[in-house]
C-alpha cells in the first residue's frame, strides 16, 4: 500500500512566532510530500526489480526517502503550539518519570537543551538531532544522524530537523536561534508518552 502524507495535528500557523506558517506549509506540503512520492516510486521499482543488482541500486533511494518520511512523520508530532504565547502546551515539561529521567541524566531541562543544541548545531551539512532511549539500559541519550537517516540505535523521543529547509526562511543562517526557539514548541506530552512506552517495555 502506498505511503501518504500524514496531516499536521495543528494548523500551519499554529507554531508561530517560533516557526512561521510559510516554513510549515513548504516543509509539509512540498518537502515531506516529495519524500513520500519518491519512497512510493522506489518501492514500486523495487517490487518490479528482478535481479539483486537492480534491488541494490534502489537501496539509497529507499533509505533517503524512507528515512525522510519516517523522520518528518515523527517531527510533526514532536511539535505543539506554544504555552509561552498561550496557544497550547508546547514547551512545557510536566512533573513525572520523564522529567525525573531528564534531571537525573542531564542535571536539568536547561542543560539537556544546551547539550542537545550543541550536538545538533555541530552536524556538518543536513541531518537530525535526537533525544532517545537506549534500548539496552533504558537511559536517555542525545544523538545525531546525517541526511535523512532515521535513528536506529535509540528509541526516538524527540527529533529536531536541522535541514536548512526547516529554518532558513525565518532564521537565515543562524541555526542556533532556530534551535533555541524550537524548545518553545516541543511537544513534551508526546515525548513523555514515547518515553514511557520505551522504558515500560523493559519491565515485561
Ligand atoms: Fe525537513
Amino acid at each position: 500500500m502506498a505511503h501518504t502524507l500524514p496531516p499536521l495535528p495543528y494548523p500551519y500557523n499554529a507554531l508561530e512566532p517560533y516557526i512561521s506558517e510559510e516554513i510549515m506549509v513548504l516543509h509539509h506540503t512540498k518537502h515531506h510530500q516529495t519524500y513520500v512520492n519518491a519512497l512510493n516510486a522506489a518501492e514500486a521499482s523495487y517490487a518490479k526489480a528482478s535481479t539483486p543488482k537492480e534491488r541494490i541500486a534502489l537501496q539509497a533511494a529507499l533509505k533517503f526517502n524512507g528515512g525522510g518520511h519516517i523522520n518528518h512523520s515523527l517531527f510533526w508530532k514532536n511539535l505543539a503550539p506554544s504555552a509561552a504565547v498561550n496557544k497550547g502546551t508546547g514547551g512545557v515539561l510536566r512533573d513525572g518519570a520523564f522529567k525525573t529521567a531528564i534531571e537525573k541524566t542531564f542535571g536539568s531541562l536547561d542543560n539537556l537543551k544546551k547539550e542537545f543544541n550543541a550536538a545538533t548545531a555541530g552536524i556538518q551539512g543536513s541531518g537530525w538531532g535526537w533525544l532517545g532511549v537506549n534500548p539496552s539500559n533504558k537511559q536517555l541519550e542525545i544523538s545525531t544522524t546525517p541526511n535523512q537517516d532515521p535513528l536506529l540505535t535509540l528509541v526516538p523521543i524527540i527529533g529536531v530537523d536541522i535541514w536548512e529547509h526547516a529554518f532558513y526562511l525565518q532564521y537565515k543562517n543562524v541555526k542556533v536561534d532556530y534551535l533555541a526557539a524550537i524548545w518553545n514548541v516541543i511537544n513534551f506530552e508526546e515525548a513523555e508518552a514515547r518515553y514511557n512506552e520505551a522504558v515500560g517495555a523493559s519491565k515485561l
